[in-house]
């Protein structure tokens, strides 16, 4: 038997392929590898196949032949800014992919699926922090199609009696601390590893997008969890399933919310650069503020984050950024 992850060359599902690796399991990964790198992969201790979720038939085939028993769904284009730009993309690669995903779970009787969602599908919450009871109202076409893989979800268990658990998380950051494996994308958008590059002298400064927000300093306030707790969550929402465990949705953060300017400031701390920062316009669908309330996941899924101090979280992303400063190509 094993479980078979999708996007499990990203950079949270390499960092859950490897928790998953640690606690046992036969693993076998699919990737298109578009955004993921073939690099993180131990392909000594796991098969891989480079194939789109999109080919249900080859899906299908990889699900009998190894006797997959659930499924850890990461692939999906995941970059809000880019969301808003090209939609049909965000449908096509995340709505549609899922449906062929499911289709092929429901052909082959794959029983469970863990979701890799997100925060982004609260939008502009009424409440902080968040609640998985918080209404769901997407600022942006990201978050809305996350929302719609989750309620396929749903009537997929009605109509086949598969169970999922949907894991919404907050803004994941860090790396592996055996620093075998990290964050890199191409282009990188996200915050921290930009931060990092403009400490490692690849930029010359950090672009904060928008000081006009409604918060203490002006800049939007992020939930920032350790990959490798997110990684960690993923394999007891599995267990959760495995062990007859009823579907369900969790949120996974810390509960600590940081402003732009001051995940700046330590990381100026952590790196010991001066890191300097420009004001900018904001960026289209971003909302002011997201943090979370992950009590449900740590009473429920028994999920105790380890990565709770945001500079030792930043220190776990700079360790791997200088050993490998031009990411997985560097190899
Ligand atoms: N930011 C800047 N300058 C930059 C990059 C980002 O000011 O150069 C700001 C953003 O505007 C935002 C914050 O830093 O306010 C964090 O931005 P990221 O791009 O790092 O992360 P997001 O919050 O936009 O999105 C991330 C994931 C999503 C997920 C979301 C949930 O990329 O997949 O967290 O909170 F949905």
């Amino acid at each position: 038997m094993s479980i078979l992850v999708t996007g499990g060359a990203g950079y949270i599902g390499s960092h859950t392929v490897q928790a998953l690796l640690d606690g046992g399991y036969n693993v076998v990964v699919v990737d298109n590898l578009t955004t993921g790198h073939i690099e993180s992969i131990n392909q000594a201790q796991v098969k891989f196949y480079s194939c789109d979720i999109r080919d249900k038939e080859m899906l299908s085939r990889i699900m009998r032949e190894h006797s997959v028993e659930s499924v850890i769904h990461f692939a999906a284009s995941s970059l809000v800014g880019e969301s808003m730009k090209d939609p049909a993309k965000y449908y096509d690669n995340n709505v549609y992919g899922t449906q062929c995903l499911l289709e092929a779970m429901s052909s082959q009787n794959v029983k469970h699926i863990v979701f890799s969602s997100t925060a982004a599908t609260y939008g502009n919450p009424k409440q902080l922090p968040i609640l998985e009871t918080e209404p769901t109202m997407p600022t942006n076409t990201y978050g809305e199609t996350k929302l719609t893989m989750e309620r396929m979800m749903r009537w997929f268990e009605q109509a086949y009696g598969m169970t999922y658990v949907a894991l919404r998380y907050f803004n994941a950051a860090g790396a592996s601390e055996n620093g075998a494996i990290g964050e890199d994308h191409t282009p990188e958008t996200h915050l921290i590893p930009l931060v990092l590059q403009v400490a490692l002298n690849q930029r010359e400064h950090i672009s904060v997008f928008g000081d006009d927000y409604d918060t203490s300093d002006g800049t939007c306030i992020r939930d920032y969890i350790h990959v490798s707790d997110l990684a960690d969550a993923h394999v007891k929402a599995l267990q959760h399933l495995q062990d007859g465990g009823t579907s369900d949705v969790f949120n996974l953060g810390n509960g600590n919310g940081y402003s732009v300017l001051e995940i700046i400031e330590a990381a100026r701390v952590v790196t010991g650069h001066s890191i300097p920062a420009r004001m900018e316009a904001r960026r289209e669908g971003d909302p002011a503020i997201l943090i979370a309330d992950a009590s449900k996941a740590r009473e429920q899924l028994k999920w105790v984050p380890q990565w709770t101090d945001i500079q030792q979280i930043i220190s776990s992303a700079w360790k791997w950024h200088q050993a490998n400063p031009k990411g997985y190509a560097n190899e």
